[in-house]
């Protein structure tokens, strides 16, 4: 048999082989960056024999985030049962929202310490993409950190994708470390974004590793949307904003770091954000590299990144890999529970950025549930980032399906990030700095200037018809645009579309 180090060469299908209906696997992949890619497919191909042969093939599934190139196969195979802890795939999703996958949509930061505390049970297998296994167990991961390190130390067994598309050099951006269970924790020394507390690579106990299957296969991820007017208006918003933060002395001369979560709309935030003269050059702690920031980082605007996986295109990533000795020094790639990590952001006084779905009219956000029922992704790392940072923004457009919905409403009928916590909001319209202001004066700042001028006088309607209390709202009705939109395919079904 093939080696590599001491460790068997297995095929895709020897490896898949090994993996029993019923296990909890642990894959890495983070945003789609570095996650499996040649396991998941053969794995699609051994589900679709069993279930073909009347035998049930489901797998117990966990990543660090979202991984299309796991989540597409298995779920096209009906092999998940149960997945955690995030995925943004359409057909996974379809299968979630018709309860036959079980999801739990959860903090990212958690998951390493929730995996070692042995909250979900034993791993049986981590399957983690790398760039290199030496055979005294160090692990060199690829364009993603996420949960891997916490995967190897807990899982019974080992397969390693060893990717040969990705530059080695990758491992001169790792910073793994993985915190002590309590009340041994101890503190997270970063001071800065690009403070450096951990190795270069994770550790395994090589006895663990049954097999090393090879790859040569770029991370599967889609292009953004370029910005479009809304996202550009957006933009504008949040930069004179962050602008006027600076003259009037709350935001340092120096700036503070930028945290901007995932999705089109902050994609485009992030791009206009780096064009505007009066924003001086910053940093992020983040989650995400995406790929509007490589320009950024190219021209200077950014000056540094602390993130849990690069979520490039191939064409951004060869970017990267064609030019390390500039990008090395200025990028950090860090397990999700230092990426996210809430006292870290806290002590940065990162400003973070994060996209709603919808918000309500006291600053409630939902960026994860359509209708309250239906999962979109999940609620990611926002939840940490929003909690924790200095200011906290969310932005979306105010309308979607062409103004059939209105991102305001009087109640989200799921929040994933609170009032109490939710700082500024920003759509096309404008931005409603809630800072210091009480209920009712929250809702008129969100309703006159973030809502669109067609849901305006609903809004104020609702407002005035509501019960009075410390929060003014009315039970009955509160949900009515959301039923309407149900029932009617509208939120406000009389509007006349063609105005938006
Ligand atoms: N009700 C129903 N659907 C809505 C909606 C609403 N209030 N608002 C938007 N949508 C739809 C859009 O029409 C679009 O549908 P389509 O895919 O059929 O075109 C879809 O939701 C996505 O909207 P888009 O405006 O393209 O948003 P996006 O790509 O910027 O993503 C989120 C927005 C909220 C889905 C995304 O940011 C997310 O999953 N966030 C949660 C996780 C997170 O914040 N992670 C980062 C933390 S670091």
């Amino acid at each position: 048999m093939a080696k590599i180090g001491v460790f068997p060469v297995l095929s895709p299908e020897e490896a898949a082989a090994k993996i029993p209906d019923g296990a909890t696997v642990a894959f890495s992949g983070f945003g789609h960056a570095g996650a499996a890619k040649v396991l998941p497919k053969a794995l699609e191909v051994r589900a679709r024999s069993e279930h073909e042969n009347g035998r049930p093939y489901r797998l117990r599934v966990m990543t660090g985030a979202s991984s299309k190139s796991i989540d597409e196969p298995l779920a096209r195979a009906d092999a998940i049962s149960w997945r955690i802890p995030y995925q943004s795939e359409s057909g996974l999703r379809k299968m979630i929202n018709r309860q036959e996958v079980e999801y739990v949509d959860m903090h990212l930061s958690q998951v390493p310490e929730m995996v070692s505390a042995g909250f979900y049970g034993k791993i049986d297998f981590a399957v983690i993409e790398a760039t290199e296994v030496t055979t005294d167990g160090r692990v060199y991961l690829t364009t993603s950190i996420g949960a891997s390190p916490s995967y190897l130390k807990h899982a019974d067994r080992v397969l390693i994708e060893l990717n040969h598309y990705h530059s080695v050099r990758l491992r001169e951006m790792a910073d793994i470390t993985i915190l002590s269970a309590p009340p041994h924790r101890g503190g997270v020394h970063l001071h800065s974004p690009l403070s450096r507390i951990g190795l270069p690579y994770a550790e395994v106990d090589p006895r663990r590793i049954v097999g090393i299957v090879e790859s040569d296969e770029p991370d599967m991820i889609v292009d953004f949307a370029p910005p479009d007017d809304r996202s550009n208006k957006i933009a504008e918003h949040v930069v004179k904003f962050l602008v006027e933060e600076i003259a009037s002395g709350h935001v340092p001369p120096e700036f503070l770091p930028l945290q901007a979560g995932v999705g089109n709309v902050a994609n485009g935030v992030m791009s206009a954000l780096g064009e505007n003269e009066d924003i001086p050059p910053f940093q992020m702690y983040a989650e995400v590299f995406q790929d509007s920031l490589v320009e950024l980082m190219e021209r200077g605007k950014l000056q540094g990144v602390s993130t849990t996986g690069l979520i490039l295109t191939p064409e951004n990533l060869q970017r990267l890999y064609e030019n390390m000795d500039f990008f090395i020094p200025r990028i950090v790639l860090r397990p999700q529970e230092i990426s996210n990590h809430g006292g870290v952001v806290f002590r940065l006084g990162v400003i973070a950025m994060n996209t709603a779905l919808e918000v309500d009219i006291y600053g409630n956000v939902n960026s994860s549930h359509v209708f309250g029922t239906d999962i979109m992704n999940g609620i990611g790392g926002s939840g940490e980032f929003t909690r924790n940072a200095f200011l906290s923004i969310y932005v979306c457009p105010s309308i979607a399906k062409g103004g059939k919905i209105s991102s305001i409403v009087p109640m989200t009928p799921h929040v994933d990030n609170n009032e109490h916590a939710v700082q500024i909001v920003v759509t096309e319209q404008g931005l409603a700095d809630l800072r210091g202001l009480g209920p009712l004066q929250r809702a008129r700042a969100i309703i006159e200037n973030c809502a669109h001028p067609a849901y305006r006088d609903y809004l104020h309607r609702y407002l005035e018809k509501s019960r009075v209390g410390h929060i003014r709202h009315d039970l009955d009705s509160c949900f009515e645009l959301h039923i309407n939109l149900m029932e009617q395919g509208a939120m406000l079904p009389d509007l006349d579309f063609s105005q938006f």
